[in-house]
């Protein structure tokens, strides 16, 4: 078992340990997870719980172990999921140090003996693994993500040749899961003014799609110290894409398209 440490200072405290398994255990059957608690309806918050999951037992993924604990164990335990599948962008959260998808990221891939979880950083938290989204979709809604045209309805749909088309791979694929904004220390201090890398990629595809005849009008919306230009090109965004997609380069994308047309 590893031994129970948390940071210097932390306001976290140790939590409940549910099922430590017997002294004479399978050895490598049991994993042992340890889950960020927070109940706005209770005083012991926030505090982190330790589960064992047994392995015998459990799917191969994060999300799987969070189910068995649920399902199992405790009820209580309260976080997002949909699809499973890497599609809905609704798992997000902070698997052994890194924002990630639990769907996606195999029990295997943590570094550590134990596998600490915690919400997405610097977001308010609603409740366990339930971080706060409000601010982020105000933002997404901020930049109008639909097409906006002038011309008159075709009547059957609005066309696009291939290579028109090709330029909204590796932005269309975006799932909104907020891992990049939630890893970028711009978006941790300036939030409320800054969009961050996920809103800017969003507004990027939009900016790149040719049938779209508002692009003037999109750059003059983000023509802003803070809703664009507080990016320092860290690149934390896109190294937390648990899509491979480059949140930053759409940036440097859009900064360019503002020198260019001034
Ligand atoms: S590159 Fe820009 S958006 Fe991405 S993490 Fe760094 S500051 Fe944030
Ligand atoms: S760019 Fe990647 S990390 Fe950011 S919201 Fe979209 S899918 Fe998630
Ligand atoms: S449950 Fe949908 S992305 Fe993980």
């Amino acid at each position: 078992m590893v031994q129970f440490t948390l940071p210097k200072n932390s306001k976290i405290t140790k939590g409940k340990e549910w099922n430590p398994p017997a002294v004479d255990a399978e050895p490598g059957r049991w994993r042992e997870y340890r889950v960020y608690r927070y109940d706005p309806e209770t005083a012991d918050n926030p505090r982190v719980d330790t589960y064992w999951v047994d392995m015998n037992d459990c799917g191969p993924m994060v999300l799987d172990a969070l189910l068995w604990i649920k399902n199992k164990i405790d009820p209580t335990l309260t976080f997002r999921r949909s699809c499973r599948e890497g599609v809905c962008g609704s798992c997000s959260m902070n698997i052994d140090g890194t924002n990630t998808l639990a769907c996606t990221m195999h029990a295997e891939e943590a570094k550590g003996a134990a596998i600490a979880i915690y919400p997405l950083p610097h977001m308010p938290v609603v409740k366990d693994l339930v971080p706060d989204m409000t601010r982020f979709y105000a933002q997404h809604r901020e930049i109008e993500p639909w097409l906006k045209t002038d011309s008159p309805t075709p009547q059957k749909e609005w066309r696009q040749s291939h290579d028109d088309r090709e330029k909204l791979d590796g932005l269309y694929e975006c799932i909104l899961c907020a891992c990049c904004s939630t890893a970028c220390p711009s978006y941790w201090w300036n939030g409320d003014r800054y969009l961050g890398p996920a809103i800017l990629l969003q507004a990027n595809r939009w900016v790149e799609d040719s049938r779209d005849e508002r692009t003037g009008e999109r750059l003059d919306d983000l023509e802003d110290p803070f809703r664009l230009y507080r990016c320092h090109t860290i690149l934390n965004c896109t190294k937390a894409c648990p899509k491979g997609l480059n949140p930053a380069a759409s940036i440097a994308s859009l900064k360019r398209k503002m020198v260019e047309r001034s």
